[in-house]
């Protein structure tokens, strides 16, 4: 069989067997043949046929029988790409989402005006998980002091082991309930991608809800309780003229401006995400 014909009968049985389209079911099916044949992606169209092994033609169908039972493929294959670089994932931490990828660069900037004001960066990525955001930045702006926190030692754990993976030995971990372990003004910039989804949400995908760690998700009836205890600490914790920048669901912004408003901070900001949504809100302490 040509490999080409391989790809399309995988990526249809991902599709029957999830609620996927055919586009994403296909990127999966390259992914997949990709990790087992360690081959790139123009191997699979330029070579006619491919010859496998029984081990491989074997690990392709476990794969494949774990993506029927709905498990996200980043679990099968414990890893997940972000910002190019490769992360170690696990059911212990949520699976890092492109609109968080997106703000990366919003980050970059304000950091890096707020490092040429006062010549130091002492950034926490409050609720690490697999510590992509925190990571990423350790790697992009190596004079910046990066702290990683999370309430869950399993993520906590993770998040070490990718920074081993990735060569970031710099980076300070700590567990604990947001901003409680921290002094007053420990920090310049605070980002945190909290759980901030409600708890009667019924928009929720099933796969996210069967196999994400609820932990990393929900928030209470209006899915504020997470980003109130963080905006309300970020005041102590933040140095002056500090940034706290706050990932946050769609119908959210109006409340949290608010509440920032409410709270002394200054030049709130809105920032959309690739489908034009409002995701994060950035302000300053005054
Ligand atoms: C939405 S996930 C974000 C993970 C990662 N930052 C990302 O963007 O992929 C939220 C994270 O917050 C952590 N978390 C939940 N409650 C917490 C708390 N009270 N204190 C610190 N971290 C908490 C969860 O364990 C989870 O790892």
């Amino acid at each position: 069989m040509r490999t080409t014909d391989l790809v399309n009968s995988a990526a249809k049985f991902i599709q029957i067997h999830t609620n996927q389209s055919y586009q994403e079911s296909k990127i999966e099916a390259e992914e997949i043949f990709m990790h087992v044949l360690g081959i790139n992606k123009s191997k699979i169209y330029t070579n006619i046929s491919i010859s496998m092994t029984k081990d491989e033609h074997d690990q392709i169908s476990r794969i494949l029988n774990k993506r029927k039972s709905d498990i996200p493929l980043s679990y099968v294959l414990k890893k997940h790409s972000f910002y190019n670089h490769e992360f170690f994932v696990d059911e212990n931490v949520l699976i890092p989402r492109p609109e968080t990828e997106n703000i990366i660069d919003q980050i970059i900037t304000q950091g890096d005006k707020l490092y040429r004001d006062i010549k130091r960066c002492n950034f926490l990525d409050a609720g690490c998980g697999s510590g992509c955001v925190g990571i990423t930045l350790a790697i992009e702006r190596p004079s910046w002091n990066i702290f990683l926190s999370d309430i869950n030692m399993n993520a906590i754990n993770v998040a070490k082991k990718n920074s081993h993976l990735l060569n970031q030995q710099d980076i300070k971990f700590i567990c604990g309930d947001w901003l409680k372990p921290f002094k007053p003004k420990s920090f310049d910039f605070i980002f945190s991608n909290p759980p901030y989804i409600a708890l009667s949400d019924q928009r929720i995908d099933k796969s996210v809800l069967n196999n994400e760690p609820h932990s990393a998700l929900f928030s209470g009836v209006d899915g504020l309780n997470d980003i109130k205890k963080i905006i309300l600490s970020s005041k102590k914790i933040l140095s002056d003229q500090g940034i706290l920048l706050i990932e946050n669901g769609i119908d959210q912004t109006d409340k949290i401006s608010r509440l920032l408003q409410a709270n002394d901070f200054t030049d709130i900001s809105v920032h959309i995400d690739y489908n034009g949504h409002g995701r994060f809100t950035s302000s300053y302490k005054k």
